[in-house]
């Protein structure tokens, strides 16, 4: 049996966002963003439901600070939502807004829990949406604007700030594919958004460090290792261009101040870009995104396995990666496939020498709920936690500078276009009472925090079955 202890002061955390705990609105001034507006789309959230209430975390934040803490968490990972700061998109500030997260700090300090900021996780103010929202340009100066507002009021105790969550989401899914608010299906208007995302991270970068003394500024991305399902040329190819579209379309400009021209090609092909002169980046563009950070955040839930659809199935190669079969997939229909961490953990760090990596997301949705006893026996979360604390640990072996893991998430939360209907929590939430309860991977995630070490077998099990 292996016992894996990882580096002191490593940090054990647990990541939420705004709108998929918060609830409350309506409350405190705050305005309304793409997400509540998407939401009144028939037939765009799969139960029907909206973050209305969610997980009540705008009146029961002390509760869950409190369940955080009886967990040993070190470091929270939440968001702050746009439109509280700035309900309108732009000036002037509520200040009811600021003061909820005034609170959420304090309380989270006095836990002795510290806090991990993310300005955009995904709620930009619906206001901005006549003018285009991030497919139009000035979209760029309304978020510096706010993470200027926000960071002058919360840098003096935030430490560690990410400007946006997951831009590949909110311009893919968001822009291109209309699985996301503001749910629009124009791939040219994406490109742009997914730019002006890179550019208003870049841009905030020096106002960010500025008003956070002794920070750490950094982006968050989610990544994918891209495997060929065959050694085939057309699998190799559907490969590179998942690569090429998902993750270098972000790394590259962040951290080589270009895109990659494999994948402006591809774009270019599908008639996406009339050519490859990108027409929404202006001179001097590039470097500003480029602006260097202090960490990147990865997160990571599986692996594509790619199979052409070019090729005729009968007039390819065979596969040598299988399709994952039923059992080996989490509720989202997600591989649980623990590897693809470390894979990917290593290769950020040779092809980018970033200064930091943190794993800022990592989770899987599961519906164990709890029995006649109350206890929710969550086996399948706490093993795939298992597994990828265990790659990363193999990462940091390997020399990545992996200095935390926030496990997604806290709490059972509203999951995007699919509701109340996928939980990813360590606590089982129940949407009706807002009771919660701590699962037994919640339980086992303490006791990996107290040990500072993952144990790579359950000792109880294994317990029992000596006995
Ligand atoms: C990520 C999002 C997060 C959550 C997980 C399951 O893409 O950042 O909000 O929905 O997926």
């Amino acid at each position: 049996m292996g016992h894996h202890p990882f580096p002191p002061g490593f940090l054990w955390g647990v990541a939420t966002s705004a709108f998929q705990i918060e609830g409350a609105t309506r409350d405190g001034g705050r305005g309304e963003s793409v997400w509540d507006r998407f939401c009144t789309q028939p037939g765009a959230i799969s139960d029907g439901s909206d973050g209305a209430r969610a997980c009540e975390h705008f009146s029961r934040y002390r509760e869950d600070i409190a369940l955080m803490r009886e967990l040993g968490v070190r470091s929270y990972r939440f968001s702050i939502g746009w439109t509280r700061v700035l309900p309108s998109g732009s000036g002037p500030v509520n200040e009811a807004g600021l003061a909820f997260y005034d609170r959420l700090v304090d309380a989270l300090l006095a836990a002795g829990i510290e806090p991990f900021a993310t300005l955009n996780h995904w709620d930009q103010p619906q206001a901005l949406m006549p003018a285009g929202g991030w497919a139009a340009r000035d979209s760029v100066d309304r978020f510096v604007e706010y993470a200027d507002a926000t960071s002058r009021r919360l840098g003096d105790r935030v430490k560690r700030w990410a400007t946006h969550n997951e831009p590949w989401c909110i311009a893919i899914l968001g822009y291109e594919n209309g699985m996301h608010a503001p749910g629009l299906k124009e791939p040219r208007k994406a490109l742009a958004a997914a730019h002006h995302l890179l550019l208003s991270h870049g841009r905030s970068v020096p106002v960010l460090r500025s008003n956070v003394k002794g920070g750490e500024i950094g982006l968050v991305v989610n990544l994918v290792p891209a495997h060929p399902a065959s050694p085939s040329e057309a699998d190799r190819t559907a490969a590179r261009e998942l690569d090429g579209s998902f993750n270098r379309w972000f790394l590259d400009p962040v951290f080589k101040g270009s895109y990659p021209a494999d994948a402006i090609d591809d774009r270019v092909a599908l008639g996406h870009l009339d050519s490859a002169d990108l027409p929404f980046v202006h001179a001097g563009d590039l470097a500003q995104i480029q602006a260097p950070i202090d960490f990147l955040g990865i997160n990571y839930y599986s692996r594509g396995i790619l199979r052409s659809t070019r090729v005729p199935e009968t007039e390819n190669a065979p596969r040598t990666i299988p399709a994952p079969p039923p059992e080996a997939m989490t509720d989202m229909g997600w591989e649980v496939y623990p590897d693809g961490l470390r894979e990917i953990l290593v290769r950020v760090h040779q092809d980018y020498a970033v200064k930091r990596l943190y794993v800022t997301e990592n989770g899987c949705a599961y519906s164990d709920g709890p029995d006649s006893s109350g206890r929710v026996a969550d086996v399948r979360r706490r093993e795939y936690l298992r597994g990828h604390l265990l790659a990363c640990k193999r990462a940091l072996d390997e020399g990545v500078p992996l200095g935390g893991y926030y496990q997604w998430s806290l709490l059972d939360n509203f999951e995007w276009q699919f509701g109340y209907s996928k939980r990813f929590g360590i606590v089982w939430v129940d949407f009706e009472t807002q009771q919660r309860i701590v699962k037994d991977s919640g339980l086992w995630y303490r006791d990996v925090i107290v040990a500072n070490a993952v144990d790579d077998e359950d000792t109880r099990e294994r317990a029992l079955r000596s006995a």
